[in-house]
């Protein structure tokens, strides 16, 4: 987050696509949550290949394409994929695309993402609210930043008032929606039972390999920001479980409909 970054090349490839109208929400999709684009008006879809500044994916079920248009009625623009901590090592990876849509007029994220629950009755295809988080990685995203923006406070990072909506988004769409706190780690391997003992000893209540380095990098731009995960299984150990990307794919596409449902119902509840 050294060097400053400069959105204009981006602007211009979605100017040329036909963007023209301010864009107000984020919304980045986690692995496999990505039917929501269906219900997306007026679609303009570009490549994160093709804009400057956008991160490269690399994992099965992220496609990586911006998605711009009407969420009922209402301007959004879709991030379908994420660069992750563990495909570059680079914590800054989704920088760029979030310079860009700040440009763009952009001031709340929607983080979703993947994760197992610690919790026992959490059950998989369930959602929760990411209501706080911890990262004891040693990574962060604005390790070398200079100048006192880099102090950023992360008290109430997941926004109370983004969250409060989310909430009346799930009762008004009749679904249910635990609230807990997502302890980051790496990946790309899995946890041992052991540290998924100590994460729930820590007060973790979902795991995960996503967001926490998103959400120290949007914070520090100022965004808004709101993160919601489609639990796909059971941390390891817990009842026995023993993950893998294949079941997470699989659960999150499932969970995916309940994530579209829930986001409909949220976005119908932001004022323009
Ligand atoms: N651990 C880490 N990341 C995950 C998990 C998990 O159990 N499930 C989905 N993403």
């Amino acid at each position: 987050m050294n060097e400053p970054f400069d959105p204009r090349p981006a602007l211009e490839v979605l100017r040329a696509r036909g963007v023209t109208e301010p864009v107000r929400l984020l919304i980045v999709l986690g692995t496999g949550l990505i039917r929501l684009e269906e219900d997306i008006r007026d679609a303009v879809k570009v490549a994160y290949a093709d804009l400057p500044g956008f991160p490269a994916t690399s994992v099965s079920g992220h496609p990586g394409q911006l998605v711009i248009g009407r969420l009922h009625g209402r301007r959004v623009a879709l991030m379908q994929g994420r660069a992750h901590y563990y495909e570059t090592g680079d914590a800054c990876a989704m920088r760029g695309a979030f310079a860009v849509l700040k440009a763009l007029g952009c001031d709340t994220i929607v983080m979703t993402n993947a994760a197992g629950a610690i919790r026992p009755d959490w059950y998989p295809g369930s959602m929760a609210l990411i209501a706080d988080h911890i990262n004891i990685t040693g990574i962060n995203p604005l390790l070398g930043e200079q100048g006192d923006e880099r102090f950023v406070s992360m008290v109430d990072a997941y926004d109370p008032r983004l969250r409060r909506k989310l909430k009346l988004a799930a009762q008004a769409s009749g679904q249910q929606l635990h609230e807990g706190v997502y302890m980051w780690f790496t990946g790309p391997s899995f946890e041992t039972p052991a540290e998924i003992r100590m994460a729930k000893l820590f007060g973790a209540d979902l795991v995960g390999m996503s967001t926490v380095p998103e959400v120290i990098l949007a914070r520090r731009l100022g965004f808004d920001v709101a993160a919601l995960s489609v639990i796909t299984n059971q941390a390891a150990g817990i009842g026995g479980a023993r993950p893998d990307h294949g079941e997470t794919k699989t659960v999150a596409i499932s969970g995916s409909v309940a994530l579209r449902r829930l986001l409909g119902s949220f976005v119908k509840l932001l004022e323009e």
